[in-house]
């Protein structure tokens, strides 16, 4: 590394300065303590001498007196004493002293009249000198004064000393610096450099991290910038080969196009309960999570191409902390694309709307998972209050803004829609229910079914999973509400207004993350069971939130079977639950955690032996990052969800298998095994089929896995959350508002009803 010139003169100039100041400072505190110490000295001797002078002034032998003063001749920076009568006549004075001082010093004549002592610096006939007097009183007053005089040559120390000093301790400091510089971060500084080529030539991923606190930050960044670059090359890449080849693949980048077009000048707003960056304390940090939630998945792809507004419940402790005062932020943390508005719920509004209505209501009662729906008029209460709140709170950040696009997401908002589109009839509204829709017998049983299928078409789209999701609703809607229904179109006429009914099937991103040959799947396995002390030849994977939807007992013995029928698997096969735990304030959600966790022990206890056993339940909530390497090392993924309208998980497994290789077993009452027909698709509640399917995965040969897994993951690829979105926001584009375009300043909200009876007057 060239030190530069500027560099080095800068530094010798500063240091200089600094040090010359610390030389002046510290050469005048210096003589400060010498003349202290001298003043000290000076009248302790004077003292010393009182007794012995007035006991010689009384005896009258004044010739004593000289033997006295001759005593201090020459000694050290002392130059002697004299004893004064009370007329300031020297009585005696040290040899040698008299010549020195010539006339009686005025500081003498000072203190005899005033009777106090003195200290003064003073020119005497050659040089200076420093007297201290201490007049010798008596009560008839003062009779006399003794005067120590002491040379002060060795106070003045010569500036050109200090000057050499500064100098030599300039041009230290200034080599030290140098050479500090030199050898502390010309080196990391190198590495850096390499490591930006490195990055910026190929893949940041592959590029090696230089470990260095200096430039810790500095690197964290550089990297997310040569993510960006690398993603954006490989997104031009993969869109150029794309028109090569004359395919219409959906990617972050055309998602981004496509929206930039379909929107317009218009923003995207999406609505959720759950965040999608929740901030927590932890310790005296505040730590960044991202929540266990399919939704939020499939939602920030579409939020990051747009640059749009996520609104959402604030479930963070620290959420507060971390927003401005109106709850927003932008996020993602390290690199901000989107923003963020967190609402605040009261903890009682908090139990009735999430807890309550959304989770022990609507849940249970679109699953059809043998839960039995609980409906609670308070909780009906708080779920509309929360509705109109989340409404207040879309309309505020939608203020100003002309014909917006609204995503509202699930089961928490149905009323929302309508809440939304009576006061912003210009607004594109859109709701997207990620769960099933039962058949109109099962919903009927909501007590508020019909306001809630109000509130929900309010939407001008309405999206779910798969076709059989549109048509249940739309048979629910035919039974409990007064509209048209136009079964050639799937959309419904109730008060003028229109609302299509499509399916959307939701998906991953697909990242297309290349083969990486290095990695052995047997050696990750054993790499991966070893943290639990486990070991075991195969390996089976489960990654769910616990709840009952899921089948996780029901997989739990299946596994169980798989060990009564096919015994060869005990001490082989190792199944991994990866389970993060999920509205744990609800009972029945605490009660299924016990049961799990109680399954687990009780197969554990039952098949266990020295350092295997068939199940490993890992109670707790898994990054992306961390759950990844058990997709890829998997012989297998089970997904038994006894109900689900989609289920990522299985499509994430299909992504992550680059290697082409395990098998995906899957529950046939989830939304994706109408995509993956490729798994080996199964009923979670028949035990042995769970088994079989298990056994069939262990065994099945490798080119079969192959043909399988490359069909499912064609389809992934395909049919991704870019699609998803794509397509959702698309249809929501093509909407043909019921308002005629306005200004927003210029005109109030108008009720979508007035709007068409005024059209219907006028026409
Ligand atoms: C399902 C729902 C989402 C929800 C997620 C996690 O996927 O469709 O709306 O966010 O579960 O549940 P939670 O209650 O923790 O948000």
């Amino acid at each position: 590394m060239k030190l530069n010139r500027r560099l080095i003169v800068s530094l010798l100039g500063g240091v200089a300065a600094v040090s010359s100041i610390f030389a002046i400072y510290q050469a005048r505190e210096e003589m400060h303590a010498l003349k202290v110490a001298l003043d000290r000295q000076a009248r302790l001797l004077a003292e010393s001498q009182r007794l012995p002078v007035e006991q010689i002034l009384q005896a009258g032998k004044t010739q004593d007196l000289h033997a006295l003063t001759d005593r201090y001749q020459n000694q050290g920076q002392l130059a002697g004493m004299a004893v004064y009568d009370s007329k300031g006549q020297p009585l005696a004075i040290t040899t040698g002293l008299e010549t020195r001082l010539g006339a009686t010093p005025e500081a003498v004549t000072s203190a005899l009249r005033t009777g106090q002592s003195r200290r003064t610096f003073f020119r005497a006939v050659r040089d200076d000198l420093h007297i201290y007097v201490l007049p010798l009183r008596t009560d008839a007053g003062t009779v006399g004064a003794i005067a120590i005089f002491h040379n002060v040559d060795y106070l003045t120390v010569p500036i050109w000393r200090h000057a050499i000093f500064s100098v030599a301790q300039t041009l230290l400091i200034v080599l030290m610096t140098l050479l500090i510089v030199r050898w502390s971060m010309g080196k990391p500084l190198r590495h850096l450099a390499l490591w930006l080529r490195d990055l910026r030539v190929g893949d940041p991923a592959a590029a090696k991290l230089p470990k260095d606190e200096l430039f810790g930050p500095l690197t964290t960044e550089a990297k997310s910038l040569a993510s960006s670059l690398h993603m954006a090359r490989a997104a031009a890449e993969e869109e150029a080969r794309l028109r090569d080849a004359s395919l219409s693949l959906w990617t972050a980048e055309r998602l981004r196009i496509s929206m930039q077009r379909k929107l317009g000048t218009s923003r995207l707003f999406a609505v959720s309960n759950r965040e999608p960056y929740e901030h927590v304390h932890q310790g005296n940090t505040i730590a960044c999570k991202v929540p266990p939630s399919g939704l939020v998945t499939a939602l920030e792809p579409v939020l990051r191409a747009c640059d749009g507004t996520w609104i959402a419940q604030a479930t963070g402790d620290a959420d507060r902390e971390t927003a401005d005062e109106h709850g927003r932020l932008r996020v993602p943390p390290d690199h901000q694309q989107y923003s963020l508005r967190r609402v605040w719920l009261s903890k009682q509004e908090e139990d009735g709307f999430y807890f309550g209505f959304a989770n022990e209501g609507l849940w249970p009662l679109c699953h059809i998972a043998h839960t039995r729906p609980i409906f609670r008029t308070e909780d009906w209460n708080h779920y509309q209050t929360v509705n109109r709140k989340f409404a207040e709170a879309v309309c505020e950040e939608m203020e100003g803004e002309h014909e917006p696009f609204v995503l509202v997401q699930d089961y928490h908002f149905a009323l929302l829609p309508r809440m939304l589109k009576e006061r912003r009839p210009d607004a594109r509204i859109a709701l997207f229910w990620h769960i099933p829709w039962p058949n109109p017998e099962a919903f009927g049983i909501c007590p508020w079914q019909r306001e809630l299928l109000d509130g929900m078409l309010g939407a001008d789209l309405i999206g779910f999973h798969i076709q059989a999701h549109c048509n249940n609703f739309l048979a629910t809607v035919e039974r409990a509400l007064e509209s048209r229904i136009d079964h050639a179109h799937f959309s419904v006429n109730r008060q003028d207004h229109l609302t299509s009914v499509r399916p959307f099937p939701i998906s991953v991103a697909f990242n297309g993350n290349g083969h990486n040959a290095a990695l052995d799947p047997a050696a990750e396995r054993s790499r991966l069971l070893h943290q639990f002390g486990v070991h075991a030849e195969f390996m089976g994977v489960g990654v769910d939130r616990v709840d009952y939807t899921k089948g996780i007992p029901e997989r739990f013995r299946g596994v169980e079977r798989l060990m009564e029928l096919y015994p060869d698997y005990r001490e082989k096969l190792t199944f991994v639950q990866i389970g993060a735990p999920s509205r744990t304030f609800i009972k029945r959600y605490q009660d299924l955690m016990a049961e799990v966790e109680g399954e687990a022990e009780r197969i554990n206890r039952r098949f266990q032996t020295g350092s295997w056993k068939p199940i490993v339940f890992l109670k707790r909530h898994h990054s992306h990052e961390e759950i990844q390497p058990y997709y890829r090392a998997a012989d297998f993924c089970m997904v038994t969800a006894l109900h689900d309208g989609m289920n990522l998980v299985a499509k994430e497994f299909v992504g992550a298998r680059a290697d082409e290789q395990g098998s995906l077993i899957l529950s046939r009452f989830t939304g994706a095994s109408h995509e993956l027909a490729d798994a080996l698709i199964v009923n979670p509640y028949d035990t042995d089929e769970l088994a079989h399917a298990m056994h069939a995965a262990l065994t099945m040969p490798a080119d079969e896995q192959r043909i399988r897994m490359a069909r499912m993951r064609a389809v992934v690829k395909e049919r991704n959350v870019y699609r998803w979105a794509g397509s959702l926001i698309g249809e929501l584009a093509g909407v043909r508002l019921e308002t005629a375009p306005r200004t927003i300043s210029e005109q109030p909200p108008r009720r979508p009803q007035v709007v068409a009876r005024a059209a219907r007057l006028a026409g």
